[in-house]
C-alpha cells in the first residue's frame, strides 16, 4: 500500500507531486509527505493526515519551490500514523532521501547493526532504516547512488518501490520495485516516477513499467536506465503506450467516486464484453482463453484465488461455471490457499481475480499454483499491473480506474468476465446447445440497460437508507447465485458505513443466526423471481414473524414479497445466474447512502487502502 510519485524535470515539481499524491491516495491516506531540490536547499515537509493537510502545511510554511520532488502517502505499517513517521525519510547526514512502499521485514536487524555504528532513528518506520543503510552502504564502499541503493536492497528481505534522492546528485533519482508497483512516465527532459500511470497520464502517454526486481538510475538528459537488482544485468525497458485518459480518473460530476463508480457500470460493462462478445455471429473471443482452450477443456477442475469484493466475484463465477460448464470449481480466499498446502497439480486450472492487480496474497498464491504446474488465468483491472504480469494469461475487465476504496464496477465487470469465460468453455466442451449459448449472449448483452433502469431506484434507495441508517447491525440473505451477493453488500455496508453486517445464504438461518432477529434487526433480502423464490419466501415469513425489518430486493411486479416486506427495491428481471449483475446495484446505493448519511468518508474508508499489497 502507499502511493509514491516523484519529478525530476523542468517543471515546478510542487504541484505535480502534490496533484499525484491526491490521485493515489486510494492506496492510504493516513500521512503524507513531499521532499523538494530547490538547487540549494533539500526541504521536506510532512504530516499526519490527508494530501490537503500537507497541502496546507507546505503552502503556510512557503516550500514550494523547485524542479525535483518526491512525494508519499502513507498507509501505516511501521509505526503508528504521525508526522516523525511519515516519509519521505532522510538519511543521518541529512543528504539522502527516500520514499517507500512495501515492507522491509528484516529492518530491526538491519536497525541494530547500524545503531551499533552510531547511526540514529528518528521514526519507527522500516523505511529510515533503509535510507540509512544505502547511506552506510555509499560510505562504506566508496560507491555512486545508484550502486549503493542496489547493495542496500540486496540486503534486505520484504517487498518495497522506492525513490531515493541524493542532494549532491540533483540530476537522477533512483527507484526500484520488488513486490509494489512502480511506472516511470518518460516525457521530454522530464521524468515521472508514480506507484501508477494516473499521476502523470495528462503530461506523458509514455511509461515504463519495472518488473519487481527491477531499477532503474532515472537521470536528465538520458535515457532510463534499469538493471536486475540481484546481479545487475542490464535490462531494456519497454516504454508502452497509456490508454488511459484523465477524464477517467477525475470525478465527473459526481460528489465521490464510489457513485461515479456504481454509475459507471452500464458502460463499463459494455467495455469490458465490446470485441469479445459478437452477439449476431454467436462468438465469445478472449484471446487469453483461445490461446488455451485445451488447458481449460482438459481440466479436471478450475481454482478460483482471490480477496474480498474479488472473492466473492468468484464465489457467483463457481455457479457459473458449475452450472454453465459443468466442471467442478473451488473458490479460495488468497490469503488461506497460499499457506495450506494445497493439493494442485498440472491439470487444475486457476483463475485468479484482482481489481488491482497487486494483491500480495493473491499473488503469492498465483506463484504457488505455478510452482505446482498449474497453468494460471488472471482476471485483473489494471492493465499491466503485476498479477496480469505473472500470470499465464488473462483477460482485462477494462473497468477504467476504480478510486473509490469500496469496489463497484470491479466487482459486476469481473463477474462479466468470469460469465464469458464460463460460457465459451460451455461451448467448447459441448455442454450448451448453440441456441441457449446465444440466449445467453443476447441476456448479457441486455444487462447495461437493465442496470440502468436498476439505478432509477436510486432516490427510492434514499429513503431505505435514512429509515435504517442508525441501525447497529444488519443481515443480508441470499439463495444460490444471490448468496456471493449477500456478502458483497454486507462488506459494502461494513466498509464504508462501519455499520457491523453479516451475509448468510437466507437457508441458513434458522441453523443460528435467526436469534439475532428483533425489531430492531433490518434483513435485506435478495428474492427475485429467478432463484429458489418459494424458498425465500418461505425465509422471509420466518423472519418475518420473528419482528425483523424487511427490506426486499425483488423482480420487477413482484407482489408476494411485497406483501410481507417493509419495503421493496425492484431490478428488471434476467435469466438466474445474470441476477446478481442487477441485484448488487441496490445494495451498493444503499451502502453508499447509508455512508454518505452518516459523514462519513465514502471513498476512503478508515483503515482501509485500494490495494492491499502487504500481507
Ligand atoms: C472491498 C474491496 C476489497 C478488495 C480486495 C481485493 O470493497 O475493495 O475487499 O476487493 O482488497 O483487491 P483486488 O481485487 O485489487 O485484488
Amino acid at each position: 500500500m502507499c502511493g509514491i510519485v516523484g519529478y525530476i524535470g523542468h517543471r515546478d515539481a510542487y504541484p505535480i507531486v502534490l496533484k499525484g499524491l491526491q490521485r493515489l491516495e486510494y492506496r492510504g491516506y493516513d500521512s503524507a509527505g513531499i521532499a523538494l531540490y530547490d538547487g540549494a536547499n533539500l526541504n521536506v515537509c510532512k504530516t499526519k493526515g490527508k494530501v490537503l493537510d500537507l497541502k496546507n502545511k507546505m503552502e503556510a510554511e512557503n516550500i514550494t519551490e523547485g524542479n525535483i520532488g518526491i512525494g508519499h502517502t502513507r498507509w501505516a505499517t511501521h509505526g503508528v500514523p504521525n508526522d516523525v513517521n511519515s516519509h519521505p525519510h532522510y538519511s543521518n547526514s541529512g543528504d539522502i532521501v527516500i520514499i517507500h512502499n512495501g515492507i522491509i521485514e528484516n529492518y530491526a536487524s538491519l536497525k541494530q547493526e547500524l545503531t551499533s555504528r552510531g547511526y540514529t532513528f528518528e521514526s519507527d518506520t522500516d523505511t529510515e532504516v533503509l535510507v540509512n543503510l544505502i547511506e552506510d552502504v555509499k560510505k562504506k564502499e566508496n560507491v555512486k547512488l545508484g550502486k549503493a541503493v542496489q547493495i542496500a536492497l540486496n540486503q534486505t528481505i520484504g517487498a518495497y518501490a522506492i525513490a531515493v534522492f541524493d542532494r549532491n546528485k540533483p540530476d537522477e533519482i533512483i527507484v526500484a520495485r520488488l513486490g509494489s508497483p512502480l511506472a516511470i512516465g518518460v516525457g521530454e527532459d522530464e521524468f515521472f516516477i508514480a506507484s501508477d500511470a494516473s499521476p502523470f497520464i495528462e503530461f506523458t502517454k509514455s511509461a515504463i513499467y519495472l518488473e519487481d526486481g527491477e531499477m532503474a538510475i532515472v537521470r536528465l538528459g538520458r535515457e532510463v536506465r534499469v538493471r536486475k537488482i540481484q546481479d545487475d544485468t542490464m535490462v531494456v525497458p519497454y516504454v508502452q503506450e497509456l490508454q488511459m485518459n484523465l477524464e477517467q480518473i477525475e470525478k465527473g460530476g459526481y460528489e465521490h467516486f464510489m457513485l461515479k463508480e456504481i454509475y459507471e457500470q452500464p458502460s463499463a460493462i459494455v467495455d469490458t464484453y465490446r470485441g469479445r462478445m459478437l452477439v449476431d455471429k454467436g462468438i465469445v473471443r478472449m484471446a487469453g482463453m483461445d490461446d488455451n482452450i485445451e488447458k481449460f477443456t482438459n481440466a479436471k477442475r478450475i481454482l478460483i484465488v482471490a480477496c474480498g469484493t474479488s472473492w466473492h466475484a468468484g464465489l457467483v463465477a463457481e455457479y457459473i461455471f458449475e452450472d454453465f460448464a459443468r466442471v467442478p470449481v473451488e473458490v479460495e480466499y488468497a490469503s488461506e490457499f497460499r499457506y495450506r498446502n494445497p493439493i494442485i497439480d498440472e491439470n487444475d486450472v486457476v483463475i485468479a481475480i484482482s481489481q488491482s492487480g497487486e494483491t500480495a496474497d493473491t499473488m503469492a498464491a498465483i506463484k504457488l499454483a505455478k510452482s505446482k504446474g498449474a497453468f494460471v488465468f488472471g482476471v485483473c483491472n489494471v492493465v499491466g499491473s503485476s498479477i496480469s504480469r505473472e500470470t499465464h494469461a488473462g483477460a482485462y475487465t477494462h473497468a477504467g480506474p476504480e478510486i473509490g476504496v469500496a469496489s463497484t464496477k470491479a466487482f459486476t465487470t469481473q463477474i462479466t468476465v468470469l460469465s464469458l469465460m464460463a460460457l465459451k468453455l460451455a461451448k467448447a466442451k459441448g455442454n450448451m446447445s448453440h441456441a441457449d449459448f446465444h440466449y445467453h449472449l443476447q441476456e448479457l448483452d441486455l444487462i447495461p440497460k437493465k442496470i440502468k433502469k436498476a439505478l432509477e431506484s436510486n432516490e427510492h434507495i434514499k429513503v431505505v437508507a435514512k429509515k435504517y441508517m442508525n441501525a447497529a447491525n444488519f443481515l443480508y440473505l441470499g439463495r444460490g447465485f444471490n448468496f456471493p451477493v449477500a456478502l458483497e453488500g454486507a462488506l459494502k455496508l461494513k466498509e464504508i458505513s462501519y455499520i457491523h453486517a453479516e451475509g448468510y445464504p437466507a437457508a441458513e438461518m434458522k441453523h443460528g443466526p435467526i436469534a439475532l432477529i428483533d425489531e430492531n434487526m433490518p434483513v435485506v433480502v435478495i428474492a427475485t423471481k429467478k432463484g429458489h423464490y418459494e424458498k425465500v419466501v418461505s425465509n422471509i415469513q420466518e423472519i418475518k414473524s420473528r419482528d425483523a425489518r424487511i427490506i426486499g430486493i425483488v423482480t420487477e411486479g413482484d407482489k408476494d414479497v411485497r406483501s410481507m416486506a417493509d419495503y421493496v427495491i425492484e431490478v428488471p428481471d434476467t435469466i438466474e445466474a445474470f441476477t446478481p449483475l442487477l441485484t448488487t446495484i441496490p445494495l451498493q446505493l444503499l451502502s453508499y447512502h447509508v455512508a454518505v448519511m452518516l459523514g462519513k468518508n465514502v471513498d476512503q474508508p478508515r483503515n482501509l487502502a485500494k490495494s492491499v499489497t502487504v500481507e
